[in-house]
Parts: structure tokens; C-alpha cells; sequence
């Protein structure tokens, strides 16, 4: 009798501290994974000076080998499962995905500044006022150098800054000191800025906004390196600070949140901008970034969605030019540069390709020929 109770009691301790041990392992596990998914998937926590590369989703950041290796297929798994949830390709990196909308917004909350000089009124700006902008005029502010009765007859969004026409520096610096000033005046939820050469599909655009909060800091775009500018901040009369940051660059056209804009302010906004610019020497996104990531610690969330005349265009896939937010055209390495496609139109109709791009977007667009097979 005492004997069998004995051996009961025996069995149930050795049965409970086998779950206890069990629950433990499992929960060590658990974390593991955990840390592990929450590595790469934004800039690391521990970096406060934004220097570092982001790291593509899928690398498993600081762990060692060892720990990872246990790990390696479950977490893969789970990267891919996260992946087709989110519904975007592999390939296309930070914001190329589709994140879920947190905030609907509408193309009246997006300030579009368009940069522009007189010089390319007619040969640039006639064919976005042809295309993109004809769908969007409430939302597209056009910043020049010159007065022109004859463009303010086809759309009163054009604001003559006043600045020189030089592609200098200073100009360039003078004319995005503008378009922020007018942005925070708009009272709209986001500013993006393009250039004259930069096809603007709206729709996706507003898409990719929605998905952040515009009262947070965001800042989102492409970097034309590969690496963070090298510079140096003047403190004082002979006093130089090197400094290193990210920026997206302006030829592909990148967007702020209201929030981050009005943290920018005491750095931006009135003269700000164009003494900041000289500060570091550097062109307009340039200060854009340095402002953002240097002085404000704030880090530039990529996106593969936004194209400048500076990377080869023929790499844009066919069936993802409908994705895209903004597309561009230009000279590359001394090569006609645009986008690869079919379309409406013959490329010595439409060299820029924008007019068979738009009839992409909006067939039904009265110019745009019926019936076209792409
Ligand atoms: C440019 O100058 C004109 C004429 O003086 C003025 O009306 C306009 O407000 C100026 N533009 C800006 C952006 O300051």
C-alpha cells in the first residue's frame, strides 16, 4: 500500500517537472523567434545615429550562428508567410509592399510640388499637364521661376518663387525653401515633391500613404547611393563636424508627414532652409535628409516604388508599371533613358512614354486610342 502510493508519487513529480521543463523549452523557443522576426524588418533599435544600412527582411541581424541555425527554416517560413501576406514581390524592398491602410486618405490630403523652370514650361511641364497632372489639379502645385500667362491659363496652382533660374545651389535650395513653406500654409496631411520629369500615378501614391500615419514621422522615398552621404556641418566660423545620413533623392520625388514637416520647422521653414543648406553645402534633398536623419534622428523608410532618370528604366517590369508611384525619363549613362513598354503610342510619338503610360492608367481618357493591347 505505502509502497504503491510511494511509486504514484514519484510517477506524478517526474510527470510534472517533465511539463514544467517542457512549457520552459518551449518558451525559451518562442522568444527566440520572436527577437529573431523582429530583427531587419526596420532599422535596428540600437542604432540612434541611422547609419547603418537597413537590412533586407529575412537576415537575422546580431544573433549567432548557432541560434540562428535552429532557427533558420521556422523563421524563413515565417518571412515568407509574412511576405504573401503583405501581397508584394519578394524583390521590391521596404515600402514596395503593401502595408494595410491605417488612414483614409483622399488625393485632396497630398500636396504635390512640382519643380520646375521656365526654360521647361513647354517641353517638360505641357506633357504632365497633358497626362498626370489633368487628373489631378486640386492636389498638384507647380513652383517655377517665371511668369506665364499662357500656363496659368491651364491650371491656377502655379506659384512663381521668385527665385534665380540657375541650377545652382542656392536656387535649388530657394525653391524647396518655398514649396515647404507653401505645403505647411496647405494645412494637408502630406507633402511629396517631383520633379518635371517624374509621371506621378496618384492612385498608387495615395495608397502607399494610407498605409502611415501622417501625424507620426515619416519620410519616405529612394536614396540614389547605395551608402550615407559623407559630409561636413559647419558648427562655427572654423569649426567643422563630419556627418553621414541618408536622403532620398529628389529626381525620384519623395514624400513627408505632416508631423515630421512641422518638427523640420525651426530648420526649414522661412529663410531656415536655404541657411541649413548652406550649413552643409549640399543640394536641396541633400538638406531634406540631413534635416530629417542628421538633426532630427528620424530615418528614411525606402521604397522601391519611386523611379528617377538615374537608374535604368528599362528594368521596370511591364506588368508592374501600374504599381509603380512615380516613373521618370532622361538620359542614363549616355542612353536615351524611359520606360519599356507597348503602349498607345509609337516611341518617336512618345518618347518619354508618359502619353502610353496614362493610357494605361485612364483609358478612357478622350486622346487615348481605343482598344489598345499591351
Ligand atoms: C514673387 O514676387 C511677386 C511680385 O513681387 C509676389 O507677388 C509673389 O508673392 C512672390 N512670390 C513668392 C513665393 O514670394
Amino acid at each position: 500500500m505505502l509502497k504503491s502510493c510511494g511509486r504514484k508519487l514519484l510517477l506524478s513529480l517526474l510527470g510534472s517537472t517533465f511539463t514544467c521543463l517542457l512549457v520552459l523549452m518551449m518558451d525559451q523557443q518562442k522568444r527566440q523567434v520572436l527577437e529573431l522576426g523582429g530583427e531587419g524588418a526596420l532599422q535596428s533599435p540600437g542604432d540612434p545615429t541611422g547609419l547603418t544600412q537597413q537590412q533586407p527582411e529575412g537576415e537575422a541581424g546580431e544573433q549567432s550562428p548557432e541560434e540562428v541555425k535552429s532557427f533558420t527554416d521556422y523563421f524563413s517560413k515565417l518571412t515568407r508567410v509574412r511576405r504573401e501576406a503583405a501581397g508584394g514581390p519578394a524583390a521590391q524592398g521596404g515600402a514596395g509592399r503593401q502595408r494595410p491602410p491605417l488612414e483614409e486618405i483622399s488625393a485632396r490630403d497630398v500636396f504635390i510640388a512640382v519643380k520646375t523652370t521656365k526654360k521647361f514650361h513647354r517641353s517638360r511641364l505641357e506633357l504632365l499637364l497633358d497626362t498626370w497632372i489633368s487628373r489631378n489639379k486640386d492636389m498638384t502645385f507647380i513652383f517655377t521661376d517665371g511668369e506665364d500667362e499662357q500656363l496659368k491659363k491651364r491650371t491656377g496652382n502655379i506659384i512663381n518663387t521668385n527665385c534665380s533660374a540657375a541650377h545652382s545651389r542656392q536656387a535649388l535650395s530657394c525653391k524647396m525653401a518655398v514649396e515647404y513653406d507653401k505645403f505647411i500654409e496647405s494645412g494637408r496631411k502630406w507633402f511629396c515633391h517631383v520633379d518635371d520629369d517624374n509621371y506621378v500615378n496618384v492612385r498608387t501614391l495615395v495608397k502607399l500613404l494610407s498605409g502611415y500615419p501622417h501625424t507620426q514621422d515619416i519620410y519616405i522615398g529612394k536614396p540614389s547611393l547605395d551608402r550615407p552621404i559623407q559630409a561636413t556641418e559647419r558648427i562655427s566660423e572654423n569649426k567643422m563636424h563630419p556627418v553621414h545620413f541618408w536622403f532620398a533623392t529628389g529626381g525620384a520625388g519623395f514624400c513627408i508627414s505632416r508631423g515630421l514637416a512641422l518638427k523640420m520647422s525651426p530648420w526649414a521653414s522661412g529663410g531656415h532652409f536655404m541657411s541649413t543648406a548652406e550649413k552643409i553645402r549640399l543640394p536641396d534633398d541633400c538638406t531634406i535628409g540631413y534635416i530629417i536623419e542628421s538633426v532630427l534622428g528620424v530615418k528614411l523608410i525606402r521604397s522601391n516604388l519611386f523611379h528617377s532618370h538615374l537608374e535604368n528604366l528599362h528594368q521596370v517590369p511591364k506588368t508592374e508599371i501600374h504599381n509603380q508611384v512615380t516613373l521618370s525619363y532622361g538620359m542614363f549613362e549616355n542612353k536615351r533613358n524611359s520606360i519599356h513598354m507597348k503602349g498607345a503610342f509609337s516611341v518617336e510619338e512618345d518618347p518619354s512614354r508618359f502619353r502610353s503610360i496614362h493610357c494605361l492608367l485612364y483609358p478612357d481618357t478622350p486622346w487615348c486610342p481605343p482598344n489598345v493591347v499591351y
